[in-house]
């Protein structure tokens, strides 16, 4: 597998949950931008075998290497990381992780019930982050899991898949800054996350991001189909730092809020 063939299979996987990512994406290639991805974004669980380690093996594999920052969403009960590759036009790798122990015990039986059904072998998969949802999961216990975490109840619905593609705002050529594409996407109809204010984060803090809303898409559960949140698309303007480079990491409190971005309307 190459870079191309992986980030390829990704995207098409994340536009078959998230119709709006190929609408904005076309909108965008209309106005004769080449969209630029600033970060894939990933979820699991953090149990053994199916953790943040597994599925950064196969981007390991194509060279991505593990930057030291560790991010801890205390509120999220979740822990994250970042990849980067050497060739900076490649997106960064952000995987997050649900700290199941820190759950309900309700909870905690449900993901262990979904985690039991996995076929010997499954978290060494080459193919991990884009596998789909490799378990059977009841419309109850994804309800259930909602009360206690957003997170837990996408990842029981959706599996292993990106979450979102972010484009960098940077490599735009005809959207001065944030605001002027968050108007653009406002002005075809999309939806933004106002969780937190439409952009997270300040150039002091050396990136700014803003993203959809989730679209809805139909969800087949073992004993029902349900309209629910699927994935949505984000977009970050990064900043240099005082040294002159651009600042490649993220900023817990906005991502914090970008989370909410798959949350169900209540
Ligand atoms: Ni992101």
């Amino acid at each position: 597998m190459t870079v191309t063939e992986l980030l390829d299979a990704l995207w098409r996987d994340y536009v078959a949950t998230t119709p709006q990512a190929e609408r904005i994406h076309q909108l965008l290639a209309e106005r004769g931008e080449v969209v630029r991805n600033d970060h894939v974004a990933l979820r699991t669980y953090a149990l053994p075998g199916i953790g943040i380690e597994a599925l950064a093996r196969p981007f390991e594999a194509l060279g991505w290497v593990m930057q030291s920052d560790q991010y801890r969403f205390a509120d999220k009960k979740l822990d994250a990381r970042y990849w980067q590759h050497p060739d900076e036009t490649l997106p960064k790798v952000f995987i997050s992780e649900l700290c199941v122990h820190e759950l309900s015990p309700a909870a905690t039986r449900i993901i262990e019930g979904l985690v039991r059904q996995l076929p010997a072998g499954f978290g060494a998969r080459t193919d991990l982050p884009w596998a789909g949802r490799p378990w059977r999961v009841r419309r109850a216990e994804y309800e259930s899991l909602l009360v206690d975490s957003e997170y837990a109840a996408w990842v029981a619905a959706f599996g292993f898949r990106v979450n979102h593609f972010t484009v960098s705002v940077n490599a735009l050529t005809t959207f001065p800054d944030l605001e002027s594409l968050d108007a653009f996407l406002v002005d075809h109809g999309f939806t933004l996350n106002e969780a937190g204010g439409v952009i997270k984060g300040t150039p002091a803090a050396r990136l700014e991001q803003s993203s959809t809303r989730a679209d809805s898409i139909p969800v087949e559960f073992s004993d029902a189909t349900m309209r629910i949140p699927s994935c949505y698309y984000e977009f970050a303007r990064r900043y240099p730092l005082s040294d002159g480079s651009l600042f490649h990491g993220f900023v817990p409190a906005s991502a914090d809020k970008i989370f909410e971005s798959t949350d169900v309307k209540r």
